[in-house]
């Protein structure tokens, strides 16, 4: 039977522990070495559990006594059959690099890892279809598809560590969203273990394929509360013949719009990417040796950077378009730019990279960050920065003490600005300071309090700032449908 909790927000069920005789249960699914528990007899120190416990960030903390490291689907779907006869929740974990507490328990929840599905079951190379485990992580299946001469069509500062599961779970969306789309368009099809126990299979490897509702639609993005994603099949394009990049730095933000309209009408069909870095991120990137910095002169004056990459067929074609443009923009009466530095060899193409990619790390080596990843219109992107930064400095938290920087970065091209603020410690005054604040603003220009990173633990109470209340409550019904015991990482996405 269940029982119930009342919390802030209203009745909560309460889960089962996970006890000796599950363990005891969970012996005749899995091989000793894929279950780590502090429950007896088991009996691990707890400290063994804590890079399952914690999240990338240090901000979000569980307290599950087990994780389990299924192989392969039928040993998900007995755990999970089993989970349900007993009431106990599950929180589904890839490689743990989520930005927003979705892959970490709120409290005791039986951790289900990904890591040990990690097979790639075919690849056709004429069709570039790959069908790999959830649990492959997201470089290892860029190396498997090189050699046939594809890419994956998604790329992300984590992708060394990330899992193909864990990227279609919350729908991630990068650096190559702008020229692939997102995964709702790449996947085509997923397995899926299903709150029950149930193996539903749906892992096609057709392109086209109107037979009724999409139901992989549904899990892409739910972060975990629908089910299970234990196999993910998806199309990778053919590599791109040549690639380069330039990072270009800019006296002004206002300069930024202008620029994205110019590069995008005199590069076309090779532009690949289109990046921001605001000053403060560009100088935190480099102080924490992430990519090549610019010369002093390069950087002087400049407000903020712009990183594009081009993907196209023919290397002298492509360099010859990225020059003309440099040139252009460096000759115009106005220039939008001050410099543009492009990258002459493999290895400065991946150090500038690096200088973008890298943010988020030296973000995190900087202090504790509260990360904010929004949908705005591009116009807006200084302004939303400069607005939180003076609203934190009207309440006296600005200052090493408390706040030491207020910055933006992201995908200009895909209109999504990462805010993120970063302080001494994790505080309730500044959580305070922030929330609602950023959330209204963000509704102010319409925009969505998730472009990628999803909702997680964090932003459940404010999901009413992106989706109305009929959004809202056929989200409910759906998740009442997959999961009526509610066990699938429950206080996620939904309070
Ligand atoms: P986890 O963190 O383990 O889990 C994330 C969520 O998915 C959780 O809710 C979890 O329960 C669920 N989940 C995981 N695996 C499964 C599964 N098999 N079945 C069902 N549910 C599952 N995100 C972007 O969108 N764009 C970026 O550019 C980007 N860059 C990043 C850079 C860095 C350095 C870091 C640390 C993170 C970045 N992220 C980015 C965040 C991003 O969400 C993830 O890195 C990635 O998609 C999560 O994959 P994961 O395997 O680590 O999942
Ligand atoms: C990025 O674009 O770098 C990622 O989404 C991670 C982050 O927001 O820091
Ligand atoms: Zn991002």
């Amino acid at each position: 039977m269940s029982r119930f909790i009342r919390h802030c927000t209203g009745w909560r069920r309460l889960y089962s522990s996970v006890g000796a005789s599950d363990i005891d249960h969970f012996k005749s699914i899995l091989p000793p070495a894929a279950i780590l528990s502090t429950v007896s007899p088991s009996a691990l120190p707890s400290a063994e559990l804590d890079p399952y416990n914690n999240d990338w960030m240090g901000k979000y903390h569980g307290s599950a006594t087990t994780v389990l490291r299924p192989k392969t689907t039928q040993q998900v779907s007995d755990i999970v059959r089993w989970c349900a006869s007993r009431n106990i929740a599950i929180v589904p974990q890839g490689g743990n690099t989520g930005l927003v507490g979705g892959s970490v328990p709120l409290h005791d929840e039986l951790i289900v890892s990904l890591a040990n599905m990690n097979t790639v079951r075919s690849f056709d190379p004429v069709s570039g279809i790959l069908v790999a485990d959830a649990g492959c992580i997201l470089q290892s299946l860029t190396d498997y598809v090189a050699p046939h001469n594809h890419i994956m069509p998604i790329d992300l500062g984590a992708k060394g560590s990330c899992h193909i599961g864990g990227n279609v779970a919350t729908n991630a969306g990068g650096l190559r969203l702008l020229r692939y789309g997102s995964l709702h368009g790449s996947v085509l099809g997923l397995e899926v273990v299903l709150p029950d126990g149930t193996i539903l299979d749906q892992l096609t490897t057709l392109r086209k394929d109107n037979t009724g509702y999409d139901l992989k639609q549904l899990f892409i993005g739910a972060e975990g509360t629908l089910g299970i994603i234990t196999a993910v099949s998806v199309l990778t394009p053919p590599s791109p013949q040549a690639s380069n990049n330039v990072i270009l730095a800019l006296p002004h933000f206002d300069n930024v719009l202008p620029l994205y309209k110019t590069v995008k009408r005199q590069l076309s069909e090779i532009l690949s990417a289109f990046e921001f870095i605001d000053r403060t991120a560009y100088d935190l990137a480099v102080k924490h040796g992430q990519g090549r910095a610019l010369s002093d002169e390069d950087v002087d004056g400049a407000a903020c950077f712009v990183l594009v990459e081009t993907s196209g067929g023919r290397r002298e074609h492509d360099e010859e378009k990225l020059t003309d443009l440099l040139t252009s923009l460096l000759e115009a009466d106005s220039p939008l730019i001050n410099t543009g530095v492009l990258s002459q060899n493999p290895a400065q193409f991946s150090s500038l990279w690096a200088l973008r990619e890298g943010v988020t790390e030296a973000v995190s080596k900087e202090g504790k960050a509260y990360k904010y990843d929004i949908s705005i219109p591009l116009a807006s992107f200084k302004d939303v920065v400069d607005a939180t930064r003076e609203h934190l400095r009207s309440k006296g938290l600005l200052g090493d003490h408390a706040v030491k920087h207020v910055l933006g970065y992201g995908h200009v091209g895909d209109g999504n600005l990462h805010l993120n603020i970063i302080a001494a410690a994790y505080t309730q005054e500044i959580q305070d300071a922030l929330e609602p604040f950023v959330y209204e603003l963000v509704a102010s220009y319409r925009g969505s309090i998730s472009a990628e990173h999803g909702i997680g633990a964090m932003k459940t109470h404010a999901l009413h700032y992106s989706k109305n209340d009929v959004s809202i409550e056929w989200m409910k019904k759906i998740k009442a449908l997959f999961d009526p015991l509610g066990i699938m990482n429950p206080g996620k996405v939904l309070e």
